[in-house]
């Protein structure tokens, strides 16, 4: 079926198509008010809550580079944005009582910017690059040996009377961090010992996150609303504290400060976050899926016109959550919407009874 999309109610509703993402209060983007999260970032992997498995794998390659007095392996962390790669980054550095330094792909334009920070770190320090898929081929080439050798080829001057200069370096751990760990180039993705999948977080997890943080921040949440906020957090602590502070202003005019099921419930609904976390745009998309679409296979282009997002926010953003509670799946010829979303909107599917 041809769509005009120009006239389509999906298209032209009343929200803008390029609603941006800094918008949404689901979405798991960092923004700058989740500075606020930081006194909330566990400093030891024992205050770490979730990622049980990774965190006890993690925890013997730390003790035994540390016994050893070595460098602990390279360690590449993947997952959607929000599950805590930056701050588990930060705890392998404090577990390892060694310092800390961060940036990220797009920030090491040159080669030189990454010369310059890995000639300036001390031994067996935590390099830690964010959004590592984005940096550019001739920085990551820099990285190959500095990974392998510890150590860097720089050029010294220009044109025929350049030279090469082999420079040593400290042995360091790269802590790499990606939402694509299938953009990595396989010579990159070789080099890091350890590779870390973070998962979603279960409602119970999340539970445990938010009673954490309303601890730290004195907001008295009951374990029902800390329940409440946990299953419409999308599986991400990012946004299950963004939801607390929220929540926290409608918990202090409604209910004299005091978070418990019924005010989360009240206070969740009226930013539109429904029961499993889904907002507006999640529901707009599955919608648009279904209706002209008949439920998919539909392309991941074409869902991107239909709600005016960009694909890649699309793959990192939305689906896993939505793959993760079984709405969608993805299939070789496009994304399918599956009966779980159906009945969550109580649309009839094609040959099912009508929920209506
Ligand atoms: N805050 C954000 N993520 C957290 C986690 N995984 N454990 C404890 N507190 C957190």
């Amino acid at each position: 079926m041809d769509v005009s999309w120009e006239n389509n109610e999906y298209f032209s509703q009343n929200e803008p198509s390029t609603m941006d993402l800094e918008d949404r209060m689901v979405s798991a983007d960092y923004h700058e008010e989740d500075e606020w999260e930081n006194p909330l970032r566990p400093q030891t992997l024992s205050e770490y809550i979730g990622q049980e498995k990774n965190k006890e794998n993690l925890s013997v390659y730390i003790q035994a580079a540390k016994q050893r007095g070595e460098s602990l392996d390279h360690v590449l962390l993947y997952g959607p944005p929000g599950l805590g790669k930056t701050t588990l980054a930060q705890i392998i550095a404090r577990e390892l009582g060694v310092n800390f330094r961060i940036t990220s792909g797009p920030a090491l334009e040159r080669p030189g910017d990454l010369a310059a920070l890995l000639t300036s770190l001390e031994p067996n320090d935590v390099l830690f690059i964010d959004e590592i898929h984005r940096l550019p081929r001739t920085v990551e080439e820099i990285l190959y040996p500095a990974m392998e050798d510890f150590s860097i080829d720089i050029m010294n001057g220009k044109g025929a009377g350049a030279q090469a200069i082999h420079l040593p370096l400290d042995h360091f751990t790269l802590v790499g961090a990606t939402t694509r760990a299938g953009q990595l180039s396989a010579p990159l993705r070789d080099r890091f010992g350890v590779v870390l999948r973070l998962e979603l977080y279960t409602a119970e997890e999340l539970s445990q996150i938010v009673e954490r943080s309303a601890r730290i921040l004195g907001i008295s949440c009951s374990h029902g609303g800390a329940l409440e906020l946990a299953t419409r957090s999308r599986g991400t602590p990012r946004i299950a504290n963004r939801l607390l502070k929220r929540v926290r202003d409608f918990a202090q005019m409604m209910n004299n400060g005091m978070i418990d099921e019924k005010t989360a419930k009240e206070s969740l609904t009226r930013l539109e976050i429904d029961e499993l976390g889904l907002d507006k745009t999640d529901r707009r998309m599955l919608k648009a899926m279904i209706e002209y679409y008949g439920g998919g296979p539909v392309g991941l282009e074409t869902i991107a016109a239909m709600i005016g997002e960009e694909s890649v926010t699309i793959e990192d953003v939305y689906e896993p959550y939505l793959m993760q509670i079984g709405f969608l799946s993805r299939t070789p010829r496009g994304r399918l919407v599956l009966p779980a979303a159906y009945k969550h909107l109580g649309i009839a599917q094609p040959g099912q009874q009508s929920l209506l």
